[in-house]
Order: structure tokens, then C-alpha cells, then sequence
């Protein structure tokens, strides 16, 4: 039985060799697919960024590889960059089928959503509701800033220990999302907390890694009891305790006078009556949990960067707190607007993201219709794939394309000046919807932090690595730092 297995499979192999798989007429080039694993196996899948930049070298800014039988096209630097996303922004603002991501999804929500109505509607209402529930207005800040007098207390009870920030930077981004849609935050101990944290973080860890993959790219495997499998069965759970959430909601609400972004949606159903599409409950969890896992390891892993970097950096560290205290003044906490005064602070920030590179192949795109992308036929449906992080380290974009330097970011005169190539949260219609609690987020956290703190890097823990755990969203590697208490 088993024998008569691999010579089927060693027959199928053949057969698919001998008819190779064609590129169509005028697509964008690339490397030789192999049966079965398409490129895959040219790809260091511990991080393929080096080996798509490669590629690139050699066969131009918009070129092709093969993910199994199917053709994908990657996107490289920023003109090619905003020919697609800027130019012909609706051809590329589709969102593939059949991966990993769109099976937990359904499709439904905003992220995996198709280009359409139920996307544009949903992301209207997630972008009008998180400017009613405190964007540009004065409660998100003090939303942020009360996440993170938590943090600031417990690095205060720990000054002069040695600290992993990991766990704590992921609670508080976790818990601002959570207070926003849930109208309340949760103590870092709270059961369900934990329990979402745990989840999302062992999701991530097998969406970012091969076993993502290996699903995205070999259908027949799909059904094996590989890790993946933890994958959806975890979705669902953190979905169930989310549908908890909301019916706790429906019973205590008071119609039209929303709390929260549950409330919010809830009342949106309402109006809309009976025919509520695509406003439904399943869309309403998908999107609920599409914002938990959007604005939780984004967030967090782009604070621990900066933090690594200002650690690794004591002089630019110092700079920051020369700032901070010169332009607050004696004044207990930052304001979103204090920025403004903040040029070198706000360098160190960008320059930060461009650094982390936190979502170096963005989220995966695809053509809505048949296009044109510097010259080359595309099919609709083709799956695109934007590599951002080759924008953000571009030779000729960037003064200092290498390394951590906050200087690309000031110009002559020392004030702060963001270049196009700074796109981090990606550009065009499917742009990131979070960018706004994002810098804000990232803002607060890090001026709060830096006015009452030291970064310290710890003796004899050798030098800093900043070579990053290579994922869908990107970190830096899990460190331990110290900090000093420069004020109560
Ligand atoms: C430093 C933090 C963040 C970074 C670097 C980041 C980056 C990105 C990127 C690159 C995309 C893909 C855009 C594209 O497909 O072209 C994206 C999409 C998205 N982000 Fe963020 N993000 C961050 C924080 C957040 C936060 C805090 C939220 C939510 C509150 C959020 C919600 C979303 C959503 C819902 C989408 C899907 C948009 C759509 O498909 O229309 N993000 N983000």
C-alpha cells in the first residue's frame, strides 16, 4: 500500500515535470518553478526577504515566483510600489483565496476581506467608529495613557532587574484594542486575557512561520494533523469567548448610546433592520478579532525595536530625554500634541518603524482584474506580494538606507521630515486602518516611558542583535533590559 503511495507520487512528480509550468505570455519573469513546491524550496523560509531582494536583482522590480502551482507577484521598491497601490490602486486591492489567513477568516471582517461592498462598509465603520471612541480626540489619549501608567508601575516595582519586555508590551497594546472594542481593559492576569494572548501568540507564531507556509502553498497536506490545525481550532476558541463578549453587550446595552465598538456595531444592526447585511454577527466577530490581532504584535514588537535601539544607542537615548524634559517642562505626562515640539523624538520613532520593518511583506494582495504593471500583463486574481521592506531600506530613498539612524528624518534645519519611502502601514485603499491609534500609540508609550526611565542594556549580554525573528509581522529578537527611574 505504501509502496504503490510513492509511486504515485513519484509518477505525479514526473508527470508535472515534464509538463513544466509556463508563465503566461508577458508576465513578469522569474525563477524556474519546480513540481509540487514551486519555488519554495529556493526560498530561505526562515526569512525570505534576502532571497526575494535577490531575485530581484536579477530579474527586475516586479518579478514572479511560483508558491506550489500558483504564480505570485512580487512587488519590489517604491515606483513599482505606487504604480500598483497609487496608480491603479483598485486593480491590486484584492485579498486571495485559499491561504492560511483567508480559511481562519472566511473572507468575512475587514483584513481577508475582498474588495467590495462588505469590506468597504465594515472599514468605514471600524475607521468612524475608532475616531468616535477617542481618535483626535482627547479620551484615546487618556485611553493610552492609562495602559501605561500599568506598564510604568511595573517597571518601576522591577527598576534595576533584569526585564523581559515582551510579554508587557504585548498586554498593553493588546489591552487599548480591548478597551476601545470592549469597553473596558483587563488586568494582565485576567483569564480570558491570558487566555486570547496565549492564542494569538501561538497563532502568529505557525501563520508567520513555514507551517504557514506549507499550508498556503500545498492544499493536498491542508487536512494532515499538522500544526495548523491548532491554528483554526484556536481562532474559534478566542472567537467563542469574543461572542460571549457581545452578548454580555446585548443584554446590559441601551440602544443608540454605544459604549464601545461592539454597542456601535449593535447599533448599526438596528438600524439597518431586518436585511442587516453585510452587517451580521459573524462579520462583527471576524472584524472584532481582525482589530485584536492588527493592533497587538504590530504595535508591540515596533515599541521593543525602538526600545532596543535607544538602548543600543545611549547618546540618541539621551537626546530623547533632553527633549522630552525641555519641551514638557515639569509637565506630568505628554500630550499627541506635544509632538509637534518633538522633532528629534519623532525621528527616533520613524526611524524606529523603518528599522523594525514590522510587516516586511505586508498582507498578501490580489489583482481585482486583468492589469498592466511596468509593462508586464497580470491576470486578475494573481496573488501580489508587496515587499515594503525593500522600500524602507532603498538605496537611493533613504540618506542613511542602513542601520538605525533617526537623521533620516530631519532635514537641514533639524526639523522632522518624513520621506515618501517611509511606508510602513503600507499606501492605497487597503492602507493600514490602525495607522492613527498606531503613531499615537507609539507616541505616548515611548515619551511617557522615556520622561520616567532609563533604557539600560545589560552588562556582560553582549552586544545587541538586531537581526529580526522574520514573520508576517516581523520582531526583534526576545531580549532582557534594565531600567533607572529618572523621575516618580
Ligand atoms: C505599528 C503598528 C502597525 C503597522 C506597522 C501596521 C501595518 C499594516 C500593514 C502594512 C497593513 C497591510 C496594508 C495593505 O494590505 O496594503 C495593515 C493592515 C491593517 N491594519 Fe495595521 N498596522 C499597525 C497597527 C494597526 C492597529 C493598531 C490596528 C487596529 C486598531 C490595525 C488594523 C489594521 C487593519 C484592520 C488592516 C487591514 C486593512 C484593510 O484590509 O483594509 N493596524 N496594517
Amino acid at each position: 500500500m505504501v509502496l504503490s503511495l510513492v509511486l504515485l507520487w513519484v509518477c505525479t512528480c514526473l508527470l508535472l515535470f515534464l509538463v513544466r509550468t509556463r508563465r503566461p505570455k508577458n508576465f513578469p519573469p522569474g525563477p524556474q518553478p519546480m513540481p509540487i513546491f514551486g519555488n519554495l524550496l529556493q526560498l530561505n523560509l526562515e526569512n525570505p526577504i534576502k532571497d526575494l531582494i535577490k531575485l530581484s536583482d536579477q530579474y527586475g522590480k516586479v518579478f514572479s515566483i511560483y508558491f506550489g502551482s500558483r504564480p505570485a507577484v512580487i512587488i519590489t521598491g517604491m515606483d513599482a510600489m505606487k504604480e500598483a497601490l497609487v496608480t491603479k490602486a483598485v486593480d491590486f486591492a484584492g485579498r486571495p483565496d485559499g491561504l492560511l489567513l483567508s480559511h481562519l477568516t472566511q473572507g468575512k471582517g475587514i483584513i481577508m476581506a475582498h474588495y467590495g461592498t462588505s469590506w468597504r462598509e465594515h472599514r468605514r465603520f471600524a475607521l468612524m467608529t475608532l475616531r468616535n471612541f477617542g481618535l483626535g480626540k482627547q479620551s484615546m489619549e487618556q485611553r493610552i495613557l492609562g495602559e501605561v501608567s500599568y506598564v510604568s508601575d511595573h517597571l518601576e516595582k522591577h527598576a534595576g532587574e533584569l526585564i523581559d519586555p515582551q510579554t508587557l508590551f504585548h498586554n498593553a497594546s493588546c489591552d487599548i484594542i480591548c478597551s476601545i472594542m470592549f469597553g473596558s481593559r483587563y488586568e494582565y492576569e485576567h483569564e480570558f486575557f491570558q487566555a486570547m494572548i496565549k492564542m494569538m501568540a501561538e497563532n502568529s507564531k505557525i501563520a508567520n512561520g513555514p507551517w504557514g507556509m506549507i499550508y498556503d502553498t500545498m492544499p493536498l497536506l491542508r487536512n494532515l494533523p499538522l500544526p495548523f490545525q491548532t491554528a483554526l481550532k484556536d481562532y474559534h476558541t478566542v472567537k467563542m469567548y469574543v461572542l460571549d463578549i457581545v452578548n454580555e453587550h446585548r443584554a446590559s446595552r441601551t440602544p443608540n448610546k454605544p459604549r464601545d465598538v461592539i454597542d456601535g456595531y449593535l447599533d448599526e444592526m438596528d438600524k439597518r433592520g431586518e436585511d442587516s447585511a453585510p452587517f451580521e454577527e459573524d462579520q462583527m466577530l471576524t472584524m472584532l478579532l481582525d482589530l485584536l490581532f492588527a493592533g497587538t504584535d504590530t504595535t508591540s514588537n515596533t515599541i521593543r525595536a525602538a526600545v532596543l535601539y535607544l538602548m543600543a544607542y545611549p547618546d540618541i537615548q539621551e537626546r530623547c530625554h533632553q527633549e522630552i524634559d525641555s519641551v514638557l517642562n515639569g509637565k506630568e505626562a505628554p500630550s499627541f500634541e506635544d509632538r509637534h515640539h518633538m522633532p528629534f523624538v519623532q525621528a527616533v520613532i520613524h526611524e524606529s518603524q523603518r528599522a523594525a520593518s514590522t510587516l516586511p511583506l505586508s498582507v498578501f494582495h490580489c489583482t481585482t482584474k486583468d492589469t498592466e504593471l511596468t509593462g508586464y500583463q497580470i491576470p486578475k486574481n494573481t496573488l501580489v506580494i508587496q515587499n515594503l521592506s525593500s522600500v524602507l531600506f532603498e538605496e537611493k530613498q533613504w540618506k542613511h538606507p542602513h542601520g538605525f539612524h533617526p537623521d533620516n528624518f530631519l532635514n537641514e534645519q533639524g526639523e522632522f521630515e518624513k520621506p515618501p519611502a517611509f511606508m510602513p502601514f503600507s499606501i492605497g485603499p487597503r492602507t493600514c486602518l490602525g495607522e492613527g491609534l498606531a503613531r499615537m500609540e507609539l507616541y505616548l508609550i515611548l515619551t511617557t516611558l522615556l520622561l520616567r526611565f532609563q533604557f539600560i542594556w545589560p552588562e556582560g549580554a553582549g552586544e545587541p542583535d538586531f537581526t529580526p525573528v522574520y514573520g508576517v509581522t516581523q520582531a526583534p529578537r526576545p531580549y532582557k533590559m534594565m531600567v533607572k527611574l529618572r523621575r516618580k
